[in-house]
């Protein structure tokens, strides 16, 4: 009942502020409104009390605090009731249109509304633990100019996000959508942000191949690790994705086979990281990877791999031996039968193995090399040894 009282009361303010336009100049290179109400100790920051037209004080929604480079100020907005009463405050009369950074947390609110904070423009927007179930395609779009950090995080109730709504946000780096349980990501693959270096999707539910991103020439680093994925898909190489520099999918256990054509990519790649441990794979196909570096880490570490098909393999390793790129095998039993023969009998290759213990327990890379020769003479995979 409060709350309503509250919200009522921030409504009527409101609306004699309509015909209000603002008019800012630049002060230390900070767009200045110098009629609007100001906090005594930090002059880009609101006042922290809002005194009604009836003398009655109202109670704020968000804490406005100097940030750290001394002029743009942060907002804490934490347990509040309603986004109505976000959206009211920030609707108001500042000193600057531009904010550091604002954060939302531990609040009842049920969605990200439409331009949530009105006209102001956040460089950095963090939503957490507020229990939200969907974000409006146009919860950010007048941030779009300066935003550079969007994170929503442990918003257990998120399904569904908006990524292509983000398109064309000239500054925006990095995407932080972890901890949620997101599970449509049908137009992730449509997102187009030309700044965007970072995308994390960690902790979600999504129950899908993950998409190949095409729009995203500044891309460094996907992460979707323990997100339920079940692949990789595998219609297209990554080679739009030139600066991409690292690929977690760790802890995804669905996945059991990479596919033929997954991780492909084309001579401008920068990719130096790929894990895809604990990810319960029992096979990898030809062809998998292709067009690593030599300097590329593969880790495939702690999963259920009995074999290493040379067609699958042997470039990746004749790769690697050329640079420091490893492949992490450890925590896999393989069965060191003939199909393990054209690794241990190429000297050298297996320098590029971390790990990678055959079932009876010798490291494959410390089997002799003519161990398996006389066995296998036509390279039969028939005979069986060390399992
Ligand atoms: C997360 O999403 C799944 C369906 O994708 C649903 O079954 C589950 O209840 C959701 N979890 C929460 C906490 O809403
Ligand atoms: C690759 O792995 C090796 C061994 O663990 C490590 O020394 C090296 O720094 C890694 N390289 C990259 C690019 O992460």
């Amino acid at each position: 009942m409060a709350n309503m009282v509250y919200f009522v009361i921030i409504l009527l303010v409101f609306a004699g502020c309509e015909a209000y336009e603002a008019k800012y100049e630049l002060v230390n290179g900070i767009p200045y409104n110098k009629d609007a109400p100001a906090h005594d100790e930090y002059p880009y920051c609101p006042p922290d009390k809002i005194i009604d037209i009836d003398g009655t004080e109202i109670t704020i929604p968000c804490f406005c605090s100097q940030g750290e480079d001394g002029f743009l100020p942060i907002f804490y907005c934490n347990d509040i009731p309603n986004t109505d009463y976000i959206t009211a405050y920030f609707d108001r009369p500042f000193p600057t249109y531009l904010a550091a950074r604002i954060t939302v947390s531990n609040s009842d609110t049920l969605e990200i509304p439409a331009n949530v904070f009105a006209d102001k423009q956040p460089i950095r927007i963090t939503w957490t633990n507020n229990f939200i179930k969907s974000v409006d395609p146009n919860a950010f779009a007048l941030t779009k100019p300066e935003l550079e950090i969007l994170e929503i995080q442990y918003e257990p109730e998120l399904n569904d996000f908006p990524f292509t709504s983000l398109n064309g946000f000239p500054r925006l780096r990095e995407l932080w959508l972890n901890n949620n349980n997101l599970s449509i990501i049908s137009d992730l693959a449509e997102m187009s942000v030309p700044s965007l270096q970072i995308i994390n999707l960690d902790f979600n539910n999504m129950a899908v191949e993950f998409p190949k991103l095409r729009f995203l020439p500044e891309l460094r680093i996907i992460s979707a690790e323990a997100s339920e994925l079940i692949g990789v898909s595998n219609d297209l190489p990554f080679e739009e994705l030139q600066k991409l520099e690292e690929i977690n999918f760790r802890g995804n256990k669905n996945i059991g086979s990479i596919q033929t054509g997954s991780f492909v990519f084309d001579q401008q790649t920068s990719i130096n990281n790929i894990d895809l441990s604990n990810c319960g794979l029992v096979s990898v196909e030809p062809g998998a990877f292709a067009g690593l570096l030599s300097n590329t880490n593969v880790s495939l570490k702690d999963n259920l791999l009995t074999s290493l098909p040379e067609e699958a393999f042997r470039v990746m390793l004749e790769t690697m031996i050329g640079g420091s790129g490893k492949l992490d095998l450890s925590g896999n039993d393989i069965v060191c039968c003939c199909d393990v023969n054209w690794l241990i009998s190429n000297a050298g290759l297996e320098a590029a193995l971390i790990g990678g213990k055959c079932a009876g327990g010798a490291l494959i890379n410390q089997l002799p090399l003519d161990y398996l020769a006389p066995l296998c003479p036509q390279m039969s995979s028939s005979s069986s040894l060390y399992s």
